[in-house]
C-alpha cells in the first residue's frame, strides 16, 4: 500500500524562532499518533533543518526535507549546501524540480537528473515535482512536457532508486494563486503519471508510487483532491504557515 503524504513547503518564510515553534506545534499536534501508512513531512529552509529534524528524530511519522541540495558533492559552491551536509542535519527528503527552481534559478531536466543521483546516493529521498504553465495547458501541449519532465529524470533511475521518490504535479499556474485544480483536472494528470509509471518500469511500481498533488490547496479543498483514486496527499506552500491550516490538511486522512 503506497504512503499518504501531506508534506510542507515552507518555501523563503519564516525566521530562525517562527520555524523551530511552527514545526514543535505541528509535532506536538501529530508526533505521537499512529497513522500507519501516513506521513507528515516539513520541507524547511536550510537553517531549520537541524533543529526540527533532531526535535523528530523519535516520530515514526513526521520527517523533514530541505527545498534544495547542490549537484556536487563538496567544493568551491559559495554559499550552496550539497546533499550529505543535508543528510547529516537528520534530514531524511529533500525537493527537486520545483517550478520556482526551474523558473528562477534555470533548473533543467539535466540538471535534475544529476540532483536526483546526488540526493538518492547520499540518503536522501527526492519529492519530485512536474507540471504545466498556463500558457502550456492552454495550448493542449501540457501532456508532452509532463512525459518529458518525467523520462528526462525520475524514469532515468533504476527500479530500487526510483522507489525512493515521491512525485508531486504542481500545475504552475495554480500555485500562490488561489486557482487550485479541480479534483478531475488534478485525478487526470495523476492518472496519466501512474500510467507512465507503469510503461517505464511497470505496474507494480506504479502502484507503490506517492503522487502528491500542490497549488493552492487549503483545508477548504483538500478532502476533495485527496478523496481521488490517484492523489496521495499534498505539497502544501501557503498553508503550510500556518499551524491549523496545516492540521486540518492532515486530518484529511483520519
Ligand atoms: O510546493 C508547494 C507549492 O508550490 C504550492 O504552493 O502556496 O500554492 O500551496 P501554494
Amino acid at each position: 500500500m503506497r504512503n499518504k503524504i501531506v508534506a510542507g513547503n515552507w518555501k523563503m518564510n519564516l525566521d530562525y524562532q517562527e520555524g523551530i515553534s511552527l514545526f514543535s506545534e505541528i509535532l506536538n499536534m501529530v508526533g505521537d499518533e499512529t497513522r500507519g501508512n501516513q506521513q507528515v513531512i516539513v520541507c524547511s529552509p536550510f537553517i531549520h533543518l537541524y533543529n526540527i529534524a533532531q526535535q523528530s528524530k523519535d516520530s515514526e511519522n513526521v520527517f523533514v526535507g530541505a527545498q534544495n541540495i547542490h549537484q556536487n558533492d563538496s567544493g568551491a559552491y559559495t554559499g550552496e549546501i550539497s546533499a550529505s551536509q543535508v543528510k547529516s542535519t537528520g534530514a531524511s527528503y529533500v525537493i527537486l524540480g520545483h517550478s520556482e527552481r526551474r523558473a528562477y534559478f534555470g533548473e533543467d531536466e539535466k540538471l535534475l537528473e544529476v540532483k536526483l543521483n546526488q540526493a538518492l546516493k547520499n540518503g536522501l529521498k527526492p519529492i519530485f515535482c512536474i507540471g504545466e504553465t498556463k500558457d502550456e495547458r492552454e495550448s493542449g501541449e501540457f501532456w508532452d512536457i509532463l512525459a518529458k519532465q518525467l523520462k528526462e529524470t525520475v524514469f532515468l533511475l533504476s527500479n530500487e532508486d526510483f522507489a525512493n521518490v515521491v512525485l508531486a504535479y504542481e500545475p504552475v499556474w495554480a500555485i500562490g494563486t488561489g486557482l487550485t485544480a479541480t479534483p478531475e483536472q488534478a485525478q487526470e494528470v495523476h492518472a496519466f503519471i501512474r500510467e507512465e509509471i507503469a510503461k517505464s518500469f511497470n505496474q507494480e511500481v506504479a502502484d507503490n508510487t506517492s503522487i502528491l498533488y500542490g497549488g493552492s490547496c487549503n483545508p477548504k479543498n483538500a478532502a476533495e483532491l485527496f478523496s481521488q483514486a490517484d492523489i496521495d496527499g499534498g505539497l502544501i506552500g501557503g498553508a503550510s504557515l500556518k499551524s491549523r491550516d496545516f492540521l486540518d490538511i492532515i486530518n484529511v486522512f483520519n
